[in-house]
């Protein structure tokens, strides 16, 4: 599957003293009501700074969390528009609107003068969003003479903000375009989809081997090599007959782990397990932990990391490699006494000589507790979008945007 052309900033024309609905991904994590981690917000700023030189109104929408089509104090978007407020540094001030559709947002709106920027609040709180509805998306694209979408992590999704608007600006003659983070976003990792320089390893961790199928499945007929720890590693040794002891085991997808290897096996692909790992009772912190082989984990154990020979043979595989894909963490790293096997990996990409792409919340925040964010090439801001990007699926978000 190759693309079509992606519009971008540069096919939007002039949009001085017109209204720019802008979507983007700032689905951040929180805690205790304040923004944990605002690299989402910071990744669209470059879109901001344009459209407002642009002499551009900014009508910023998000969605954050999974409110399930109901308004829920936690999840308003003020605190985002106060952390993009607070990296915007003097250069705006984000005015907090209300649902699109209600008098006082449309009026507000219509207040906004060039390079004014304000957000509307969580998409999701209407059941319309997650529904792709074109009366939801009609309220929205009533507020702006243009869109654009910046937000990559939303990609996958088929929602009213993501497919069915920028289908009804485009059906009303109005522009439809992707932002700058959007644009790379599709430019790097397609740089993988198509044509990556070889040998291409994958390596793949995270809880649950059930989330990561459709993904395997497809990177099997793409890379050469993929390395599995986390949690799902453990369905793959039982998968083979080895002893995981308590390990996470998903019993009713030892069959699809199969059906894998024998793909593997008929496209000459090595898939690499773990050798040993860090088993404990339980994942806490002041727990006694062990190093023993995956494969003869003591029944009343689980594995909660890979161990220092696991380690050091994905190293190997990574040094040889010319580019990686990294998602998943390789075990409970953020628990300090299960996080060496993920810093390890975080660290043999790093200084790898290959073209190295991090995707996931997990991965993404492993690098960063490592401080190794400059050693990789492309932080991708998007988890699930940059896998179904990556196993060649179509994203709703950016099929609408290619001509
Ligand atoms: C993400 O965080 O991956 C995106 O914002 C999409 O969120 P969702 O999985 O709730 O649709």
């Amino acid at each position: 599957m190759r693309a079509g052309r992606l519009r971008t900033l540069d096919q939007l024309g002039d949009v001085a003293g017109t209204r720019v609905f802008l979507r983007v991904d700032f689905n951040v994590p929180l805690t205790d009501g304040s923004v944990a981690d605002d690299s989402r917000i910071v990744a669209a700023i470059p879109t901001i700074d344009e459209l407002r030189e642009r002499r551009a109104a900014l009508v910023l929408a998000s969605h954050l969390g999974r409110p399930k089509g109901v308004p829920w104090d936690d999840l308003r978007t003020r605190v985002l528009a106060d952390a993009l407020t607070e990296r915007l540094a003097g250069r705006a001030s984000v005015l907090a609107l209300g649902m699109p559709g209600h008098t006082e947002t449309i009026d507000a709106v219509g207040r906004l003068g060039p390079g004014d920027v304000a957000m509307l609040e969580n998409l999701r709180f209407d059941p319309g969003e997650e529904a792709n509805d074109p009366r939801f998306a009609g309220r929205l694209a009533e507020l702006a003479d243009a869109y654009v979408n910046d937000a990559f992590g939303a990609a996958h999704r088929a929602h009213a903000s993501v497919e069915v608007l920028p289908e009804l600006m485009l059906a009303s003659g109005r522009p439809a375009v992707a932002g700058r983070l959007l644009q790379k976003e599709v430019e790097v990792l397609g740089r993988l989809l198509h044509g990556p320089e070889r040998p291409y390893v994958a390596v793949l961790g995270g809880a649950k081997v059930s989330d990561k199928l459709s993904v395997i499945d497809a990177l099997i007929h793409r890379v050469d090599h993929v390395v599995i720890g986390g949690a799902m590693a453990f369905t793959l040794l039982a998968a083979e007959g080895a002893s995981v002891g308590r390990s996470k085991v998903e019993d009713d997808r030892v069959e699809d782990v199969r059906g894998i290897r024998r793909t593997a096996e008929a496209e000459g692909v090595r898939i690499g397990l773990p050798i040993d790992v860090v088993a404990a009772a339980e994942p806490s912190l002041d727990v006694a932990r062990m190093t023993v082989p995956a494969r003869e984990i003591p029944d009343d154990l689980m594995g909660l990391d890979i161990g220092p020979a696991t380690v050091e043979a994905f190293a190997r595989v990574i040094a040889d490699a010319k580019t990686v894909l990294w998602n998943g963490p390789m075990g409970v790293f953020e628990l300090e006494p299960f996080s060496e096997g993920t810093r390890g990996i975080a660290l043999a990409i790093a200084s790898a000589n290959a073209y190295s792409v991090v995707g996931g919340g997990d991965s993404i925040a492993a690098v960063r507790q490592a401080g190794l964010e400059g050693s990789f090439d492309h932080l991708s801001t998007g988890g699930g979008a940059s896998l179904e990007f990556l196993e060649g699926r179509p994203l709703p978000g950016v099929t609408i945007l290619e001509d």
